[in-house]
């Protein structure tokens, strides 16, 4: 089985919300919905309840293995640092910087057999590139193979200092959900590759003021994402 785990912005899509059954995890019980064979999760719960710290991340992941997901696309709304990914523009994120602090991110307190995961690799090379010809062929601009997201725990948004400090240290966006959710998958073998779509400039770059891209923008970006990650997923190349 082949899934999406998405928050902000794609989330609000119907798919996500079609025929909601739900399973029980030994971390709590996750809602998900399955259309032609894909699966859909929507990570900050139906309704988008959930804060970023407060997301039941070892629930949604444990979810997803006990329902056979081998591979899975992940989608982040992102504030960009630097000019590789500018508001409104898609990539595909090649690494990551964890600054989050207390989240329960590893199995291993119950799962002995789960020791160091490698993370040299966080994401999945071929799902990426499946994605990146999928993006090719739709005509879908997308940034590929250079993206460094830096996970922050809010959730309040950074400070103009700590966004200058994440940039000298190599981060290009920044957001409050995706290493949590990486490592775990990691820890349990899932392939996963990540979309980022940028919302905002981050604290500090823009000379207009701290705001977001509107609603309509959103909406369309969030078409462009379901469309050729449903593409990616469903094709063998
Ligand atoms: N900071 C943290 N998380 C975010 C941002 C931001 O500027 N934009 C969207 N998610």
């Amino acid at each position: 089985m082949k899934a999406i785990v998405a928050g902000t912005g794609i989330d609000k899509d119907r798919r996500f919300y079609e025929n909601m059954s739900t399973v029980e995890t030994e971390y709590g019980s996750v809602e998900y919905s399955v259309i032609d064979g894909i699966l859909y999760l929507p990570r900050h719960k139906p309704g988008h309840s959930l804060l970023p710290h407060m997301i039941n991340y070892k629930a949604n992941v444990k979810a997803l293995k006990m329902l056979g997901v081998d591979e899975v696309i992940t989608v982040y709304a992102v504030g960009s640092i630097t000019r590789r990914l500018s508001p409104g523009r898609i990539g595909l994120v090649r690494d990551f910087l964890d600054f989050t602090t207390g989240r329960k991110n590893t199995f291993s307190d119950e799962d002995p057999a789960i020791r160091h995961t490698p993370l040299v690799q966080p994401f999945d090379l071929k799902l990426s590139e499946r994605i990146a010809r999928c993006a090719a062929d739709m005509s879908i601009p997308l940034s590929y193979g250079r993206i460094v997201y830096v996970t922050t725990n809010g959730p309040r948004f950074e400070t103009a200092a700590e966004i200058e400090a994440f940039r000298v240290l190599g981060a290009d966006v920044v957001g409050m959900t995706l290493a949590t959710e990486a490592e775990l998958l990691a820890e349990q073998g899932i392939r996963n590759a990540a979309i980022a779509y940028s919302i905002n400039w981050a604290a500090g770059l823009d000379a207009e003021g701290f705001s977001f891209l509107e609603d309509e923008s959103i909406e369309r970006i969030a078409d462009s994402i379901i469309s050729m990650s449903v593409s990616a997923l469903s094709s063998d190349f």
